[in-house]
């Protein structure tokens, strides 16, 4: 497919999933080297985004982990709200452990800087981050991020994981906002 239509706006094709893939692939390889010596580390996935991120990058790991998902919500429509709620479904131990963050994707970085802050409070012994996608040119904070496959350009995007107002999460490429096709400018609110 070379156009999907969600809601009032049309995207383009964008990364096919081969190209996802051989980026997992790689960031798999580093994780690996990284952090084969910590003892079990626990990926925490933020779901809903990374469910498809998540699936195809543990089974490319090779050291033991522990994997549990969940929940925050900061945003509504294409632009960051800046909201963000308390850490749902976080039941596992935290203390002393290597945590890693598993995003599918950081646009402001508000959404990964408050989970931070908030996981801090468990006392683990490090916090690593994830992410299937960012955007240079939207993050400004200080805070490393330590895995990203993919890099993109400042625009909206679905498939993979990522949705459109609940749509668009099945695709297994990722999909670009074309704001020529779409009906309105993006939603600033
Ligand atoms: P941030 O707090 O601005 O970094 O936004 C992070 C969250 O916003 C991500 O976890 C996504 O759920 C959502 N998000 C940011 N950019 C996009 C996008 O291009 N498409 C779909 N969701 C996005
Ligand atoms: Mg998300």
């Amino acid at each position: 497919m070379n156009t999907i239509h969600l809601h009032d706006k049309h995207f383009k094709h964008y990364i096919p999933a081969n190209q996802i893939h051989k980026a997992i692939d790689t960031l798999a390889e580093q994780m690996n080297r990284e952090l084969r010596d910590e003892p079990r580390p626990l990926l925490l996935s933020v779901l809903n985004g990374s469910f498809m991120f998540t699936a195809d990058l543990i089974r490319k790991l090779e050291f033991d982990l522990e994997l549990s998902f969940v929940k925050v919500a900061s945003y509504s429509g294409t632009q960051s709200t800046g909201k963000v709620e308390e850490i749902i479904g976080l039941n596992c131990n935290v203390e002393g452990r290597t945590v890693v963050i598993v995003e599918d994707i950081v646009d402001s970085g508000v959404t990964i800087i408050k989970l931070v802050e908030m996981l801090k409070a468990y006392h683990p012994k490090q916090i690593k981050i994830c992410t299937l996608l960012l955007k240079p040119e939207q993050y400004k904070q200080s805070l490393p991020l330590d895995y990203v496959a993919l890099k993109i350009p400042n625009a909206f995007i679905v498939g993979y994981g990522l949705d459109y107002n609940s749509l668009g999460r099945q695709f297994p490429d990722i999909y670009v906002i074309d704001p020529t096709a779409s009906s309105g400018a993006p939603s600033t609110t």
